[in-house]
Parts: C-alpha cells; structure tokens; sequence
C-alpha cells in the first residue's frame, strides 16, 4: 500500500515575525523544513513526499532537494490562502498507487518515527488516525467576555498534533465536503469528522511541538540537542 506525505508549508509566518517564512528559518544550522522532510524520509514505510510552498520559494525546495538528497520529494505545489487550500491542491497531485495519505505541519520537526510508523498502521487499520498528547493544564470554558462558564474534564482532553493519516478515499471526500459545505478548519481530522468517521489518536511525544511563536524556536534550539528521532 502506497503512502504519501503532503507538508504544508505556504504559511507566512505571522505569529514569528521573522522575515522569511519560519519553515525555512536554520535550526542547528539547517532549514527546519529540512529537518521535517528528512523524519520522512528516513521512515522505510513512506513513498513520496509532496510539499506545498509559496511559487517563490519553489527553487529553494529544489536545492533542498539536490543538498540533502531528499529522493522521495515530489517538485514542490503552490500552496493557497489557508493551510486547507494548500493541503487541497497538493492532494491533486499525489500518486495514484498511493492509499495512504499523511498530513505533516513542516514546522513540527520533532516528530519521532515510532509516531509517524504507528499513525500509518493506525489509519490502515481504522482509516483516520490523529497524533495527540494528553492536555497538561486544566482548561476551562469561558465566555467572549471572560467569564468561566465551566471546567472541563482533563482526562478526555487531548491536545492534537500531527501526523494525521488517512485512507485516500475518506481524504478526499472529507476535502469536497468541506468544498460543498464550505467549512473551514485548521485540522484535517476537523473535515473527516464532517463525515460522521472518528479518528484514533495515537498518543505522541511533547517534544513535537509545532514552532509558531519566538519562544517556541528557543525551545527548539533546546530540543534539538537531545532530539532522537
Ligand atoms: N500553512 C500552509 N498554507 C497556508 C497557511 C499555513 O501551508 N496558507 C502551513 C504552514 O506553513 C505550517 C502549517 O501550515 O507549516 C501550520 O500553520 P501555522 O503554524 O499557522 O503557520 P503559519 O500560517 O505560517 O503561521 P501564522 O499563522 O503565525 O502566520
Ligand atoms: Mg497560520
């Protein structure tokens, strides 16, 4: 059964602030991006990876390419407006023998390949898997104007991540749904859930976190040290 890996990485980085997209700011020297696709590249279980990218950064992606001998990566797709848009168009382009379809952010580089294997057999299985951990905090739910409505219950909370994997099929219906009943989500289990399936959480690492905020790329400066993927 064929798997492909679609990294969406056509953001522009609002929340970081950097100059350049933040996929692309050096961790230990190399693009984080980089770091992200080699997780997959090194993972036996894996056929092609597919990065969505902003068209100006389409040469950088070639040169990653060449410079890291990346041989599963598929010539880069332009990315759209939301991360969804740039999930749906890179989901025209992947191969026809695959059945398996995994969804990666490219700024989550520490994702362990025991996390990436067991999301991939989970979703054979089952159809859908989501990579999660279990929430830290206590979480409440508050109204707009602040005020606690209630307390929820943490041990059925989890804070999700990817990978998310899916069966092609139930990626693609769940992408035209979404197109049909224009809904929008910023996870791709958000839209399969649409469809009435239930995602199987994979319990993850909290080193896999997704670098969004300055804070974050110190943390991952840390983590990157003692990181064994
Ligand atoms: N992404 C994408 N296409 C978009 C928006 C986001 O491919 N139109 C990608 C990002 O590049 C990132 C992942 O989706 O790898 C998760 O998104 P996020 O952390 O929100 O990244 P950005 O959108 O770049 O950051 P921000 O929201 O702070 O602008
Ligand atoms: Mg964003």
């Amino acid at each position: 059964m064929g798997v492909s890996v679609i990294i969406p990485a056509a953001g522009f980085g609002e929340r970081m602030g950097a100059t350049i997209g933040k996929q692309f700011l050096l961790l230990d020297g190399k693009p984080i991006l980089v770091h992200t696709i080699e997780r997959f590249q090194y993972c036996d279980m894996v056929d092609e990876i597919i990065v969505s990218t902003q068209r100006s950064s389409f040469s950088l992606i070639e040169e990653i390419k060449k410079q890291y001998a990346l041989s599963k990566l598929r010539p880069p797709v332009e990315g759209g407006q939301r991360r969804q848009d740039s999930i749906a168009l890179a989901l025209r382009t992947i191969d026809a023998q695959s059945e398996i379809i995994v969804v990666h952010d490219a700024v989550r580089p520490f994702v362990h390949s025991k996390e990436i294997t067991q999301s991939i057999e989970t979703a054979k299985y089952f159809g859908a898997s989501i990579v999660a951990v279990r929430a830290k905090d206590t979480m409440k739910q508050a109204s707009t104007d602040g005020r606690v409505e209630k307390t929820l219950n943490r041990s059925s909370l989890w804070s999700v991540q990817t990978p998310q994997t899916f069966k092609r099929q139930i990626l693609l219906d769940a992408y035209a749904n979404a197109e049909k009943f224009n809904i929008t989500a910023t996870d791709d289990s958000f839209l399969v859930e649409q469809l009435g399936i239930s995602p199987i959480i994979v319990e993850g690492s909290y080193e896999n976190i997704k670098i969004t905020t300055p804070d974050d790329l110190l943390l991952a400066e840390m983590l990157s040290k003692r990181f064994i993927p």
